[in-house]
């Protein structure tokens, strides 16, 4: 019975590992954070689940990012940031954590006002990776590595529990 409830377990745990597919997108995409790209356009088409990062690529001594609150944001305003995620190199992530809106903004030097503004929506990811038709190549990706987790580990899990089980077993009997 024991055995059974540890396999089980193993299993529920997983499958719950195989849901993480975390992103890294590059925000901008080869434009990175810079003015005179629209980032309503660049988000538009995409979806931005939980643990999902942002990378920003820009010029440290022009620009930075900020977060600040949806007013903030409409109006360019970065007196007020609820976070700064500039570290200094110009190279910064953001830890998508929370299912809920993130503004940010670039407040140096009109950045802001050029157009580096970002909204986001961060939404709870689906259940599994869609099986229909898997267009986008990273999705693809995570759909392979996912079905490894969901395959592949469990059997192993098994394997390692149920051998493991067995010497304690044999050992006390
Ligand atoms: C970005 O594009 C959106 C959608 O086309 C548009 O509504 C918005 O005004 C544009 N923003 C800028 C700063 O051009
Ligand atoms: C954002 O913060 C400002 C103060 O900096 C405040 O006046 C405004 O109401 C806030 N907006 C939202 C949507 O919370
Ligand atoms: C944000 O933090 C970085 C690194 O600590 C610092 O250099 C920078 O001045 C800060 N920017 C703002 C606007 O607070
Ligand atoms: C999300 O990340 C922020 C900044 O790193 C941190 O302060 C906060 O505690 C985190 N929240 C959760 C729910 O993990």
């Amino acid at each position: 019975m024991a055995k059974i409830a540890l396999m089980a377990a193993a299993v529920v745990l997983a499958f719950q590992a195989a849901e993480v597919a975390a992103k890294r997108w590059t925000v901008g995409d080869n434009k990175f954070w810079n003015p005179n790209v629209n980032y309503t356009v660049w988000a538009q088409d995409k979806h931005f689940y939980l643990d999902d990062w942002l990378y920003f690529v820009y010029e440290r001594n022009q620009y930075n990012v900020i977060e600040v609150n949806e007013t903030n944001y409409i109006s360019c305003n970065a007196n007020n940031p609820i976070a700064n995620w500039s570290r200094g190199s110009g190279r910064d992530v953001v830890h998508l954590n929370v299912t809920r809106h993130y503004y940010l903004i670039s407040g140096n030097g009109g950045g802001c006002y050029g157009g580096m503004k970002l909204a986001v929506l961060v939404e709870k990811p689906p259940p599994s990776p869609a099986p229909a038709p898997i267009k986008n190549n990273a999705r693809r990706r995570a759909f392979l590595v996912s079905g490894f987790a969901q395959f592949v580990i469990p059997v192993a899990v098994f394997a390692a529990i149920g051998l493991m089980w067995d010497n304690v077993v044999l050992r006390f009997w």
